[in-house]
């Protein structure tokens, strides 16, 4: 690996639950391997008062709970924290970032950070406009000797106009190399490995395509519900939180063609190229393709599992939707006529992430059977989380009498990897960052683009707010409707299970 490049890293959010939770640890476990940089330093910036110490011992606190290496080196915590420091400002006065370019400064001359700078904006999204016009002012954006990049955390606007609006203001003042907007999903090392299982293997690409494929199928089931979160989230709904991004993300890893090279331009011109050949969906095909819904109260395991207008923030008659599904074509030459199916909500009965890839069955049906292997055609399951790894479902005669044919698995599970570290999204992300490589981070086009694709769904609920949101008891799979969307006789989605060769038989929330 290149040797990184002296640097330090600018936390706007530092008193916030994610720098806690997931940035410190993370780059705790990357000083934990050597990867940091020799000179390196991390400064977090919020409004509350906080001396050195101070933000020191509440992040020594998340790395104590959150990071992986916490307990390998208890001596090595002392070593980091002498990188962490910490300058209060108030992000919405101008004035004040004289403050911290005079810090950043100090910093320069004390850790020969060399002047480069990370700014990391974990703050609330309203400030994603002002906070680079303010370093800007401050000349920040521009390195004289070293480099600035800037981190941008989503959600990346609320609807298509202020996602235009936001690329707009950033590019005022930086320019796109400078910019890194995270989608955590593609720092996910199952994420990344759909494009090596795709393109190091030959078996898979020549039957990559319509030919082959008789429909997609994406799943994030989360368990969990909002978590404390109701405030933002009423304001989301899962088609702007979850769809929008990571699972547009994942559609376009599936279904992008070969990039000419290993490099941030030519693998996101070729996810570009995906999200220009979304089918728009036209208002008359949207009651039939989306399905939305909400979680009700119910009783799991003895368990009371509150209804989403009872949780805190939300307004007790809330239509946002904690449930979509939905289906769409991609008008291209490879995938002409396979439908995607997509589908992500909170409260399911387990979490998990996956991708499916069915196959079609064989054209002719020699072994008459009435397994549902013969009806239904090999399926590839890319398992993102948990039990990560991939499955194959495959046919295979009964032994004995006959050609019975029943479906088995070839599976492989990352956890059989001896001693192999799978590292965090974020520590994966921060280190790309850091090395100047933007290949896991989305470009400003192609989130327009995913952001055209959603936007006439959200029209389309606000001006007909009499659409259906169907309820569906915490704990169950989402509306039944959401089955009738998979064309073709007694299809459905796969109903996983947490363990990746399991479905349907179990599952637990
Ligand atoms: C976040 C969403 O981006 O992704 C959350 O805001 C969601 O609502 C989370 O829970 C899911 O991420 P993961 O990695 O747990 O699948």
């Amino acid at each position: 690996m290149a040797k990184i490049q002296d640097q330090a890293l600018v936390i706007f959010g530092a008193s916030g639950d994610l720098t806690y939770r997931k940035l410190i640890p993370a780059l705790f476990d990357l000083f934990m391997q050597d990867l940091l940089p020799d000179n390196f330093a991390i400064i977090g910036v919020s409004r509350t008062e906080l001396s050195d110490d101070a933000f020191r011992n509440k992040m020594n606190d998340g790395i104590r709970q959150f990071a992986y290496f916490r307990d390998k080196d208890k001596g090595k915590l002392d070593a980091f924290d002498q990188k962490l420091h910490y300058q209060s400002i108030d992000t919405k006065e101008a004035g004040d970032y004289r403050l911290l370019k005079q810090r950043l400064a100090e910093l320069d001359a004390d850790h020969h950070t060399g002047g480069n700078y990370i700014f990391y904006l974990s703050t609330p999204p309203n400030l994603y406009g002002l906070i680079p016009q303010f370093l800007a002012q401050q000349g920040l954006n521009r390195g004289n000797d070293g480099f600035p990049r800037l981190i941008i955390e989503k959600p990346f606007g609320e609807d298509v106009y202020s996602a235009f609006n936001l690329n707009k203001m950033l590019r005022q003042h930086f320019e796109e190399k400078q910019l890194y907007r995270i989608d955590h999903y593609l720092g996910k090392e199952t994420v990344q490995n759909v494009l090596v299982t795709r393109f190091a293997n030959g078996i898979y690409e020549p039957l990559w395509n319509r030919n082959y494929i008789q429909r997609v199928e994406i799943t994030a089931a989360e368990s969990l519900g909002v978590e404390g979160r109701g405030g933002y989230y009423d304001q989301s709904g899962a088609m702007r939180d979850m769809i929008q991004n990571h699972l547009l993300q994942l559609v376009a890893l599936v279904a992008m063609e070969p990039p000419t090279e290993i490099s941030a331009e030519a693998i996101r011109n070729e996810k570009m190229k995906v999200f220009q050949s979304l089918r728009p969906l036209k208002e008359k095909e949207l009651a039939s393709s989306v399905i939305r819904g909400q979680y009700l109260t119910s009783n799991v395991r003895g368990r009371h599992m509150p209804g989403y207008r009872e949780e805190k923030g939300v307004d007790p008659d809330s239509r946002t939707e904690t449930y979509v599904a939905l289906k769409f074509f991609i008008d291209n030459w490879r995938w002409g006529g396979v439908p995607f199916y997509v589908r992500t909500g909170k409260r399911l009965p387990t979490r998990v992430s996956e991708i499916v890839i069915h196959f079609k069955p064989t054209p002719h049906k020699l072994f008459v059977s009435n397994s549902e292997f013969c009806n239904n055609g090999n399926q590839l399951v890319l398992r993102i989380h948990p039990d990560e790894g991939i499955l194959l479902k495959t046919g295979m005669k009964i032994p004995g009498a006959g050609f019975e044919v029943k479906t088995v698995n070839m599976d492989f599970h990352y956890k059989d990897l001896q001693e192999t570290y799978v590292p965090s999204a974020y520590e994966r992300l921060l280190l790309d960052c850091m090395m100047g490589d933007a290949t896991l981070y989305t470009r400003g086009d192609g989130l327009e683009a995913a952001w055209c694709f959603v936007q006439p769904i959200l029209d389309y609920w606000k001006h007909n707010p009499n659409v259906p949101l169907f309820g569906y008891p915490a704990g169950t799979w989402g509306p039944e409707d959401a089955d009738q969307l998979i064309e073709g006789e007694n299809q459905t989605w796969r109903y996983p299970c947490k363990n990746l060769t399991d479905d349907g038989i179990y599952c637990e929330l």
